[in-house]
């Protein structure tokens, strides 16, 4: 990790939440904060019991910082065999990518969890495992509020 990125996570240890008057209470939050050519940090929040398929990050590498609560991160080959299951707690920084396999993300607290993503390259698309179909889905990368100077 550069030092550059090393930083700009470091700056982050605590999100007014009150800045985002969009987000819902409670959900899961994917709210854009920053976007550039080679990067892009994203801000999520995690309601208690929330969790996402497993996916991929597909060429980008992802960190992710804990601002708030606790997850899980369960790393899967590409089979959805299990390979890792892990513990984030406040202020760690996880990295994935896709040599390490793909991952899930859970909330398995009373509490919501908050975290920031540094997308090197910014994910435009990934993939996501359907369960019912046990394939594949190519997913476009959206979020639910990006402030208006970037758009
Ligand atoms: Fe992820």
């Amino acid at each position: 990790m550069s030092q550059f990125y090393k930083n700009l996570l470091g700056n982050y240890k605590i999100v007014d939440l009150s800045q985002y008057p969009e987000m819902d209470q409670g959900e899961k939050g994917r709210y854009l904060l920053e976007s550039h050519e080679d990067y892009e940090l994203v801000l999520m929040v995690w309601g208690a019991g929330h969790e996402t398929p497993i996916h991929d990050h597909h060429k980008s590498h992802c960190w992710t910082k804990l601002l708030q609560g606790s997850l899980t991160e369960r790393i899967y080959d590409k089979d959805c065999r299990l390979l890792s299951e892990n513990h984030l707690e406040k202020n760690c920084v996880n990295y994935i990518q896709e040599k390490i396999g793909v991952h899930q993300i859970l909330n398995l607290g009373k509490s919501e969890a908050i975290t920031i993503h540094l997308y090197s390259n910014p994910l435009k698309t990934f993939h996501l495992f359907d369960d019912q179909t046990q394939t594949w889905i190519e997913q476009i990368n959206e979020y639910d509020l990006i402030p208006k100077e970037l758009l």
